[in-house]
């Protein structure tokens, strides 16, 4: 039988409430360069999941079948050593697997592979799974959740981002790259430095304003984290950062026009060649006038609590 070689190394898999599949697929497009389709995507790209708040896991392939056997022998032919591993199947969209073929899959692939098994510790987790009739044998590097310990941060105020906005907007403007320099220029009480500093993100943060700076700093300590927080207006900094985050003052609880909007602008644009900005209003225009380009955009619409729609813009020079 003539054997499938994907043309991809990694299988993602996707969660998220239908009220952010725009968010996530912005997400996806920079990091990836494609969209997830059906809560899955392939890709040769080996992204991180923990710096998702959509990606549930990536599962690595090691060998793959259109024939069940033949995978088998595939595995035996590794000659995988493993020390506290564990094997799980991974149910993907149209694979009709029922429960007892799973576990005997499983069992066959744990004595396909040398070492002891732990199934509640494991230091690897391997796994398989059938996609559109082709098996797939490989390790699976599951999100680590532990970011949602943020969602109850010491200072918060009402209008403070989503977690899961503030991880696509690092995600966004880094693509996935952790070695760079990133800003957050109107860091607020810093939702935007946690998740990045969580993740291993080089941060930096800035705020005008003397409350949210104190804010930020307690909120990093609170959980262990280090970052260079600045009290400053954002026109006052000197450094060069690879990209920056903006999210612009709503005019609710801190005073804003478009005079002040363009002059945030303008002067992390002095920064940095990437921005990614977020708004309460189309701001296009005044985007245009900085002379940034708008690479992309995605609203975000209201959600649980949120008093308003949010709009996300990645501009580039
Ligand atoms: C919408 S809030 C940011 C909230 C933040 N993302 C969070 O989740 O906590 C906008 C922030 O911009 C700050 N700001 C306004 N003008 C600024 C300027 N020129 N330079 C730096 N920060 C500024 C305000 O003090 C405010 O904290």
């Amino acid at each position: 039988m003539a054997l499938k070689t994907p043309d991809f190394n990694y299988i993602y898999s996707f969660n998220f409430d239908h009220h952010h599949n725009e968010l996530c697929k912005l997400e996806s497009r920079h990091l990836f360069d494609d969209e997830e389709k059906n809560k899955l995507l392939f890709s040769n790209i080996k992204v991180d999941p923990t710096i998702s708040s959509f990606i549930k896991n990536r599962f690595e392939i090691i060998v793959s079948s259109e024939n069940y056997s033949e995978l088998i022998k595939k595995i035996k032919e590794e000659d995988i050593h493993s020390e506290e591993f564990k094997v799980e199947y991974l149910i993907l969209d149209g694979d009709g697997t029922g429960y007892r073929e799973r576990l005997e899959k499983l069992r066959d692939i744990g004595y396909s592979i040398e070492g002891e098994s732990n199934y509640y510790a494991p230091a690897k987790i391997y796994s398989i799974c059938n996609y559109q009739d082709v098996w797939y044998f490989g390790v699976l590097i599951k999100q680590n959740k532990e970011w949602q310990r943020h969602k109850k941060k010491p200072y918060s105020f009402s209008n403070s981002l989503s977690t899961d906005i503030a991880k696509t907007l690092i995600s966004v403007a880094s693509k996935g790259n952790k070695n760079i320099n990133l800003l957050d220029a109107c860091c607020g009480v810093g939702t935007v430095l946690l998740e990045a500093c969580f993740a291993g993100f080089n941060i930096e943060g800035c705020d005008i304003n003397w409350k949210a700076i104190r804010h930020t700093r307690q909120n990093l300590a609170h959980y262990n984290y280090t970052a260079n927080v600045y009290l400053s207006d954002v026109k006052d900094l000197n450094k060069k950062y690879d990209a920056a985050i903006i999210d612009l003052p709503y005019n609710l609880y801190s005073y804003s026009d478009d005079l002040i909007i363009s002059n945030i602008i303008e002067s992390t644009a002095k920064l940095t060649t990437r921005i990614v900005i977020v708004s309460i209003s189309d701001i296009s225009n005044l985007i245009n006038n900085t002379g940034f380009s708008i690479s992309d955009s995605c609203n975000v619409g209201k959600s649980g609590k949120g008093k308003f729609a949010r709009k996300i813009w990645v501009c580039e020079k």
